[in-house]
């Protein structure tokens, strides 16, 4: 492979914009082969360098993986006549080839994976793997005293739909609203919505935390999206756990 730019491999690792990568690499925080180089121009071979910022490796790859912390009001899409979508919060220039794994309810926050990985989209969202979804809600009502049980065994849609066993946690509980956490092994269309209203409740916010084994990133703001760091996309990829 022929040699690369130090400043154009970095921002082809998703470290960030040609101007932030120089910015990095002339504050010494970038080490090739474990000898930092503060030089932007410096050519390195994009395949067999060890390129580590802040200390943390940074694997090539020719893969886009980003987490997005999703604002409501936008839908999960990537182009829409009438509505703003997750798509359209990414620079034109970047938006080519990208597409969201799963799907999130227009008012539905927090974390979705953007990325041009087709077969890891795929394994993350195949029925069979039972990839676990963190969400936390809002919850507005008096939800059932045997909530959590139902959950547990397996809850009954009001449909009559049957849900794979879950996990329903109350973390905080005033008067007739709780902030409850829900965990899913499966995807259902407005599944969290429709397991509280089965158990007496309405969501009024909703917020997915977790995928799998990765977190949303507490300071990310709403709108913002960021590359996964290499140890992040190992996370995502690790089977789920039950
Ligand atoms: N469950 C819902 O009800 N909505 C979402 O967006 C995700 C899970």
């Amino acid at each position: 492979m022929p040699q690369m730019r130090l400043d154009k491999l970095l921002a082809h690792l998703s470290c960030g914009s040609r101007k932030d990568v120089r910015e990095m690499i002339r504050s010494g925080r970038v080490s090739v082969d474990g000898v930092v180089l503060t030089d932007p121009a410096a050519k390195v071979d994009p395949v067999s360098a060890q390129v580590a910022l802040d200390g943390q490796a940074q694997a090539y790859r020719t893969q886009r993986y980003y987490m997005l912390n999703k604002p409501a009001g936008v839908i999960t899409a990537s182009r829409d006549e009438r509505h703003e979508t997750v798509l359209g919060l990414f620079p034109e220039k970047e938006r080519r080839g990208l597409f969201a794994v799963g799907r999130l309810d227009k008012d539905t926050e927090g974390l979705l994976i953007i990325t041009d990985d087709g077969a890891l989209s795929h394994a993350l969202m195949s029925p069979a793997r039972h990839v676990s979804k963190v969400y936390e809600a809002e919850v507005e009502g008096v939800l059932a005293p045997d909530a959590i049980a139902r959950f547990e065994a397996g809850l009954a849609l009001r449909d009559g739909t049957v849900c794979l066993p879950a996990r329903l946690e109350i973390l905080s509980r005033q008067g007739e609203r709780a902030r409850v956490r829900v965990t899913l092994h499966e995807g259902k269309y407005h599944q969290v919505k429709r397991m509280i209203a089965a158990t007496g409740g309405r969501v009024v916010q909703l917020r997915r935390v977790q995928l799998g084994g990765l977190r949303l990133d507490p300071v990310l703001p709403a709108g913002a999206f960021r590359a996964l760091t290499g140890e992040e996309l190992m996370l995502l990829q690790q089977p789920a756990e039950r």
